[in-house]
């Protein structure tokens, strides 16, 4: 089977980021990272992928004219690079219609809480897990869906829990959330590597698609 190509979309730090390049590089997805773009200057995600020799992009959102413009670039560099899969990883911004329909099933999300707990517009980062601890949730998680139009809505494909201790505080909790997110994600970058994700009535399973 050919390796998948993958763009990522960031917005910060990459951890997640480096969980693909690192999956990717030991073989234990079939796949290749053609591309990473963000949207900040400053992502550190940014390096990650410029020292395992991956082309970075930062795109200042500011150079162009609406959000529409901007996707379109977004799309134009992903194709340019016959871009199959794309996976925000920790990207902060919403993406055009025309960016989902453009690449439909095609682009994955990693959200930091167990879907639908916390999800939705305004919940991403610490604030998610400020809510699990201001609420004394006694489990949390992480989950991988596609992405549709909707904000973390689309088809859940993975989830994963952690168990949320009487001391953990924000730092503890999110760095736990992270490893649960890093698992995942590359668990589901390699069944969509394998075409081991079924999509049916909107609900994903594992199984070998038939073409
Ligand atoms: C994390 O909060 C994660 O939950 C979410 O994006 C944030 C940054 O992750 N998916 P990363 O370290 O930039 O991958």
């Amino acid at each position: 089977m050919s390796p998948v190509n993958i763009g990522v979309l960031i917005s910060g730090s990459g951890t997640n980021l480096q969980a693909i390049i690192d999956s990717v590089e030991n073989g234990y997805i079939n796949g290749k990272i053609s591309i990473v773009i963000s949207n900040k200057e400053d992502a550190y995600g940014l390096k990650r992928a410029e020292k395992h020799g991956i082309e970075a992009l930062y795109l200042d959102r500011k150079l162009f004219k609406n959000e529409k413009e901007y996707n379109r670039e977004i799309i134009d560099v992903m194709k340019s690079r016959n871009v199959e899969l794309i996976v925000l990883a920790g990207y902060l911004r919403v993406l055009s219609s025309e960016f989902i329909n453009e690449f439909h099933m095609r682009i994955i999300n990693i959200h930091p809480s167990l879907i639908p707990s916390f999800s939705g517009k305004g919940y991403y980062g610490e604030r998610v897990h400020n809510e699990v601890l201001s609420r004394g949730l006694k489990i949390t998680g992480a989950t991988v869906h596609f992405v549709d139009e909707g904000t973390d809505t689309g088809p859940i494909i993975l989830q994963d829990f952690v168990r949320v201790e009487d001391n953990d505080d924000l730092n503890i909790l999110k760095d736990k959330v992270l490893q649960i997110e890093h698992k995942i994600l590359i668990e589901a970058i390699k069944l969509y590597s394998e075409d081991k994700l079924i999509i049916k009535h909107g609900k994903v399973s594992k199984g070998k698609v038939k073409r």
